[in-house]
């Protein structure tokens, strides 16, 4: 299935059979919100006389979205309060789950119950599994060996100005215990933690001096230098820019190879607001004519673009409703495929996202 020169693709088809003609691998993430059965009075949502032919029909869905998510891929998946536990052990059958998100509605309609008829509490809630492919990590850190190259480059790339700082104090006669000591005593600090002399000498968890610690390692060599060994040329004497340079050179190309690496993984970042634990709070879309009886609310689908997308990442959404993942997916710079098997419905998504990106 190629994609088109569009930002997004729409489907008008049962999802089922069009993800049967989508290639392995082909998708970053997966983000939808099926049926949740027998929850609304929608025929959609009463295809399967039973919870058990529900179950097996999902097997189905989730068998092709294991299929075609990619190695690094996100699946989001919403699943009602009743349903959770169940669509989570399918999910587990074929996917990693990494979280039963609950999303808590500030309103809706367990405002308006008649709390003497409650025979149980009132659900306010719905659930966003959240999962990945097993061994998802381990398959982008072994990909190419690049979780050891970059642990091998970060001890052989620095190692010319590791060996230089090192060299020079042994011939200036210094142990790393002394240089700690006499650090701390400089900086005023006598009786606190030291080691920073391991971090400049050694290979483990190597760093380069700050241009403050150099000027005093400088003139720490020199002292003992022309004291025990007279007519002896200085040491350090390499000037701080010039290390900087082949530093940053060095870091170069560090963080170039750290960087595929960072690709391979799956995305996830978060920002200083955005709810970072498994609890969400996000108002529900207000009812307005022709509304979609579950239209997601775009804040929380665009939480979900921020944490797991990546500009260019192609998102899935093939159970489509209203269009709102595939709102939040082009605002995210992502590509967007949406399946929908009811034709209204599908023409006023495909309605809302022309609207979208024309203007
Ligand atoms: C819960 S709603 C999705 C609502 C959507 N998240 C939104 O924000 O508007 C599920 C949608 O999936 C569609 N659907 C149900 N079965 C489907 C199938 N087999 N293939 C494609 N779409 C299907 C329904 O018509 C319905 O619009």
């Amino acid at each position: 299935m190629a994609l088109s020169a569009s930002p997004y693709t729409l489907h008008h088809a049962d999802c089922l059979s069009l993800m049967s003609s989508m290639p392995d691998a082909s998708v970053d993430a997966i983000i939808t919100d099926p049926p949740y059965f027998r929850v609304k009075s929608d025929a959609w949502d009463r295809q399967w006389r039973t919870a058990d032919a529900f179950a097996v029909w999902m097997g189905q869905v989730l068998d092709q979205c294991a299929r075609i998510l990619k190695p690094n891929g996100s699946l989001y998946l919403f699943a009602s309060p009743a349903m959770a536990a169940r669509v989570e052990l399918l999910i587990a059958e074929r996917l990693q789950v990494l979280n039963q998100i609950v999303w808590a509605k500030p309103t809706g309609r367990h405002m308006g119950t008649c709390r003497a008829s409650q025979r149980r509490f009132f659900p306010q809630t719905e659930r966003i599994l959240f999962a990945e492919h097993y061994g998802a990590d381990s398959t982008a850190e072994d990909a190419a060996g690049y979780k050891a190259q970059c642990a091998a480059l970060r001890r052989t790339v620095f190692e010319p100005l590791r060996r230089y700082l090192d060299d020079e104090r042994k011939r200036a006669g210094w142990r790393c215990s002394e240089i700690d000591a006499a650090w701390r005593e400089w900086r005023g600090t006598p009786n606190s933690q030291g080691g920073m002399a391991t971090h400049w000498f050694s290979r483990s968890q190597w760093a380069l001096p700050t241009p403050e610690a150099y000027a005093w390692l400088q003139q720490l060599f020199r002292s003992r230098l022309s004291y025990a060994l007279p007519g002896m040329a200085g040491s350090l004497g390499k000037d701080y820019v010039a290390l900087q340079d082949d530093y940053q050179c060095l870091k170069a190309q560090y963080d170039t190879l750290k960087q595929q690496y960072q690709a391979l993984r799956r995305p996830f970042a978060m920002d200083k607001v955005a709810p970072h634990t498994d609890v969400w709070h996000f108002p529900v879309v207000q009812p307005y004519p022709g509304k979609h009886p579950c239209e997601k609310p775009l804040p929380l689908m665009r939480h979900i673009m921020a944490c797991s997308t990546s500009p260019g990442h192609v998102v899935l959404d093939p159970f489509l409703g209203s269009g709102s993942t595939g709102i939040a997916a082009l605002e995210a710079g992502c590509r967007f495929v949406g399946i929908e098997q009811d034709a209204a419905i599908h023409a006023q998504a495909a309605k809302r996202l022309a609207d979208f990106v024309g203007g």
